[in-house]
């Protein structure tokens, strides 16, 4: 983590348990939620986007409970992390503002997003509404959101295939309405790294009160582009970046939070940017969301699949980030076969394996101890392999 005061930091948006948990087959329980918000914590990040309240009693639970739980706890208290902006998703209907208020309210730092498509397309078949009720139904929207809270976002969705005068007509008004952050989803994950810079760019200059606001990027990766669209965006003025553990979400997902860091986080001199992420932590919250949400990593994945290379012997040769700075490898000493039941327990509490009943915990520690005879050494990953066949995660 480095502070570079004379640069703006970006900060850092996880929607792991909103947009990523609409990965198909992903279901999170409530204590799985929590869960991940206490490790998001750790990790550092800023705002955290809790759920979708209106969505169902599941998901309101889960927001109510992470506010309540996780964002009090985290004031002032080392062992949890630092403060984030918990907030919830609403769309521009003053019920589902009310209903994500309700759920998000006793959070110290609270955000409400509310959003509203603004697509041709979008109008005509889906809301089927016109440019002008458009205008009207997101004026309204911030401004009920204002009355509740300072911290009002707005999204544009589907802003990527947008008219761009159109946007920032819809922006200059909603900035006057009381909006703090603007956010410019890439919802289909369409447009090309080059375009979506010069659309934020267009954005920012054509748009009234733009300097009063954080801009902000929310892409998709349907075309393999998540990645390359919000680095182009930050290089165009973004200082936010909505953003997934893994790079879970819908369809080919969303941007991965750890790509966008580290990418950062190895480029100080060319992005404008600073982060304040806890990076040593990726590799355990990766871990965390892929046991619990059941999205197996692609080994090879960016950031994710870094491990050790006991090959090289001069590191710099082939390695630009050294998996500690990750947390990959950090204790390749985990257990023995000396080790016994208490501290197996907690070591599969700190890999994401949450509670076990008691048989799954007998069948998971027979196994270690038949590894532990055969390998003097029984690493995080080992771990993870032998476990993640044998036990829920629950
Ligand atoms: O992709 C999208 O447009 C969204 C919005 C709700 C922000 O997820
Ligand atoms: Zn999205």
């Amino acid at each position: 983590m480095t502070i570079d005061h004379k640069k703006d930091k970006l900060i850092i948006f996880d929607t792991t348990l909103r947009d990523g948990e609409q990965s198909p087959g992903v279901t999170l329980t409530v204590s799985e939620k929590i869960e991940i918000a206490k490790q998001l914590s750790r990790l550092g990040v800023d705002v955290l986007e809790a759920g979708f309240p209106v969505a169902s009693q599941g998901d309101f639970d889960a927001v109510h409970r992470i506010a309540t739980e996780v964002g009090p706890l985290m004031v002032g208290r080392e062992a949890i992390g630092k403060p984030m902006i918990i907030a919830g998703l609403a769309r521009a209907v003053p019920a589902d503002i009310q209903r994500c208020f309700d759920a998000i309210s006793s959070a110290p730092h609270r955000r409400i997003h509310t959003f509203l498509a603004t697509s041709d397309i979008h109008l005509e078949h889906k809301l089927k509404i016109n440019r002008d009720e458009c205008v009207a139904r997101a004026v309204a929207a911030v401004s009920f959101a204002k009355t509740l809270v300072d911290d009002v976002e707005f999204s544009p969705e589907d802003a990527g295939r947008s008219d761009q005068d159109f946007l920032c007509k819809v922006l200059s008004a909603v900035i006057e309405a009381g909006a703090t952050t603007l956010n410019i989803p890439d919802t289909v994950g369409y447009n090309m790294p080059e375009e979506y810079g010069a659309m934020i760019k267009y954005l920012r200059q054509n748009t009234k009160g733009s300097d009063k606001v954080i801009w902000s990027a929310h892409c998709h990766n349907d075309l393999g582009l998540a990645t390359a669209n919000t680095l182009s965006g930050i290089m165009n003025g973004i200082r936010q970046v909505e953003v997934t553990i893994n790079g879970i979400g819908e369809r080919a997902g969303n941007t991965a939070m750890e790509e966008i860091v580290m990418a950062v986080h190895t480029h100080p001199d060319f992005f404008p940017v600073y982060h304040t992420i806890n990076t040593p932590q990726f590799f355990r919250i990766s871990q965390l969301v892929s046991s619990l949400s059941g999205m197996v990593v692609q080994p090879n994945k960016a950031i994710s699949g870094i491990h050790q290379d006991g090959v090289l012997k001069n590191k710099t040769t082939y390695e630009i980030i050294s998996p500690e700075t990750v947390g990959a490898n950090t204790v390749n000493l985990v257990l023995g076969k000396h080790s016994g039941r208490a501290a197996f327990r907690s070591r599969l509490h700190e890999l994401g394996f949450g509670e076990l009943t008691d048989a799954e915990f007998q069948i998971a520690f027979n196994s270690f101890k038949t590894l532990a005879d055969s390998k003097k050494r029984v690493t995080e990953q080992d771990l993870i392999a032998l476990l993640s066949d044998q036990v829920s995660t629950a």
